[in-house]
């Protein structure tokens, strides 16, 4: 059973978007009415769901931060246009590339539903899911997840994975700290989050729980992508385009020293 949901979530890091035909380049870009320096520019509206550490969360300033916000600034640079986040919920995402937003970076796994929606970029980071439960908590393996009530974030391949698990009464929630908080109430059982997330809450409430890793529930890799206007390839060229020179340049490896290995 396990491996039919994982074939689903799987679908592999591919440059997914190639696809042709159906050319419309819906909302690529709009233009930016904004000050004057940035007159010449167009702006690139950029959704995410801020309260995914360390890939985004809300700064000091108020303002989204993160790797991801950092990534796709940069890519802004590279590719000339002004980058505008919208704070989303991460379950609208996807429905509102085209419309509200002209792309979306919020960890999101390239999935095989979702493709039938938007394109993805190249991918630029392998994630998996971890499992966070209360400390000492004896889960050794998949079948430990059977027949608990298991917390995760709305719309997420977490919760893709949780609904799919036998017995299994999930709790899915606008935040994945919201279904921490109910852990550490004991309204859940555990929580399924993607690992780099799951390792964040684990610091934070270190007294209180501990993460385990996706091995341990044969849980297969995630590739995250940013999520394209479908048949967009003009746009999606440039985007993979930006990536590749971040990488080769140092800036994603710094990035990733910055907020991911610190
Ligand atoms: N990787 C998971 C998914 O794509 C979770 C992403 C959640 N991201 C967020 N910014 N809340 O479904």
């Amino acid at each position: 059973m396990k491996k039919k949901i994982m074939a689903v979530i799987m679908s592999v890091v591919m440059a997914g978007a190639t696809l042709a035909g159906c050319g419309s380049s819906a909302g690529s870009a709009s233009k930016d009415a904004g000050t004057s320096d940035s007159a010449a520019k167009e702006t690139l509206k950029v959704g995410t769901n801020a309260a995914f550490p360390p890939f985004e969360f809300v700064g000091d300033d108020g303002q989204p931060d993160g790797f991801d916000m950092a990534l796709i600034k940069a890519i802004g640079e590279k590719i000339g246009m002004d980058v505008q986040i919208n704070d989303m919920e991460f379950d609208s995402l996807v429905s509102s590339i085209g419309g509200k937003i002209d792309v979306a970076i919020a960890g999101m796994t390239v999935t095989e539903e979702r493709q039938k929606t938007v394109d993805f970029s190249d991918s630029y980071y392998e994630a998996v899911q971890a499992v966070i439960v209360p400390k000492g908590a004896a889960f050794a393996s998949a079948a430990d997840l059977e027949n608990k009530k298991i917390g995760v974030q709305l719309g997420t391949t977490g919760e893709f994975i949780a609904d799919e698990i036998e017995g299994a009464e999930v709790s899915a929630y606008n935040k994945a700290v919201d279904a921490v908080n109910d852990l550490n109430n004991g309204r859940v059982d555990c929580v399924i989050v993607d690992k780099n997330p799951a390792e964040v809450f684990g610091a934070q409430f270190s007294d209180k729980v501990d993460v385990l890793p996706g091995t341990t529930f044969d849980f297969e890799p995630e590739f995250y992508a940013i999520a394209l206007p479908k048949g967009n390839t003009e746009l999606a060229d440039k985007i993979n385009t930006a990536l590749k020179e971040l990488k080769e340049d140092g800036t994603y490896d710094s990035l990733v020293k910055k907020y991911i290995e610190e």
